[in-house]
């Protein structure tokens, strides 16, 4: 939704923006057009692949470019330590890239033969490997069910522990085959592969996507200037349901029981929201790419 995108950040020459997930960085490289010249551009990503092709990718002349590996949970530190007190605009456009899927080789995809891995940042610790080698059955079944909100999350565990009883599950394309054997056919659905929300929440799991994208949510008013804006592109509901109650947070804190006639409690709205309800893309946009078709678009203004 690049259009909607532009139309929410609003970006100007000379803003400092931050794009918090490089990814392939096209939407940065939209940004830093629109900043040009003497635009401050703050990129972030945890994978240093994608730090790596931004550096190749974004511009540096007219503007002040930093990219920066880390979490974007830990924002508000990497603007302190370079010096930055607010920014006119914050991009967010959560999940996994294109790269992950087609060329990290980290097992992101259930129809490649790739190690189990799936960490977006190489440097964290735990693998998908480790959850489906370690994670008692009971363990497993709640996961899928909490995190890829996966129907046969009992039989798909239960497969799983009778298949690494006999040899440990390293491969993805090992796993999905596990995993689509456990789905009867009459069960299975004509629009997605079995193994898609089992892979999803393996994926949440191994990067702890929604502990840092809470941790980041609450902390969004106080990095934005006056003003300032923020569009946050999401791809499932738990995500949006974050993203939609921290910022209704944010534009709605008081606490005051609603029959009382003035608020008492003092908290102040600290944004204004840009979208009453989220925006999905056009059915000609996911005509053109269907992989957008679960996009969810929210944006909000600091007051
Ligand atoms: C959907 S892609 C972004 C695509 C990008 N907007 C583009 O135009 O190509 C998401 C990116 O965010 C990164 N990412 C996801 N969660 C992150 C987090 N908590 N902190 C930093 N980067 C994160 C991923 O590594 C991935 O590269």
């Amino acid at each position: 939704m690049p259009d909607e995108v532009a139309r929410y950040l609003d970006c100007r020459p000379g803003q400092c923006v931050v794009d918090c997930t490089l990814g392939g960085a096209g939407h940065a490289a939209d940004i830093c057009r629109q900043i040009q010249p003497g635009g401050t551009f703050i990129g972030i990503d945890q994978d240093t692949d994608a730090i790596r092709n931004a550096e190749k990718r974004l511009p540096t002349q007219d503007i002040h470019r930093h990219l920066v590996h880390a979490n974007f949970s830990s924002l508000p530190d990497t603007l302190r330590d370079l010096g930055i007190s607010g920014v006119d605009a914050i991009l967010m456009d959560l999940g996994i890239s294109l790269h992950h899927i087609e060329g990290s080789g980290r097992g992101f995809s259930f129809q490649r033969d790739e190690p189990l891995d799936m960490r977006m940042n190489p440097n964290t610790r735990v693998t998908a490997r480790d959850i489906i080698n370690t994670h008692s059955e009971k363990a497993l079944k709640k996961l899928f069910l909490a995190l890829g909100e996966e129907r046969l999350a009992g039989p798909i565990a239960r497969k799983i522990a009778a298949a690494r009883a006999k040899q440990p599950i390293d491969r993805a394309d090992q796993l999905a085959k596990i995993i689509t054997a456990a789905v009867p056919a009459a069960k299975a659905s004509r629009r997605i592969h079995p193994a898609t929300r089992v892979f999803m929440a393996l994926r949440i799991a191994v990067n702890q996507e929604l502990d840092h994208l809470e941790t980041f949510m609450s902390a969004v008013p106080d990095m934005l200037k006056t003003g300032g804006r923020i569009c946050i592109l999401s791809f499932h509901s738990l995500e949006d349901r974050i993203v939609k109650q921290q910022l209704r947070a944010h534009a709605d804190p008081c606490t005051c029981p609603p029959k009382l006639p003035v608020c008492t409690c003092g908290k102040k709205p600290l944004l204004r929201l840009l979208t009453r309800k989220v925006v999905r893309p056009s059915a000609e946009e996911v005509n053109q790419n269907p992989m957008a078709r679960s996009t969810r678009l929210r944006a909000a203004e600091r007051l």
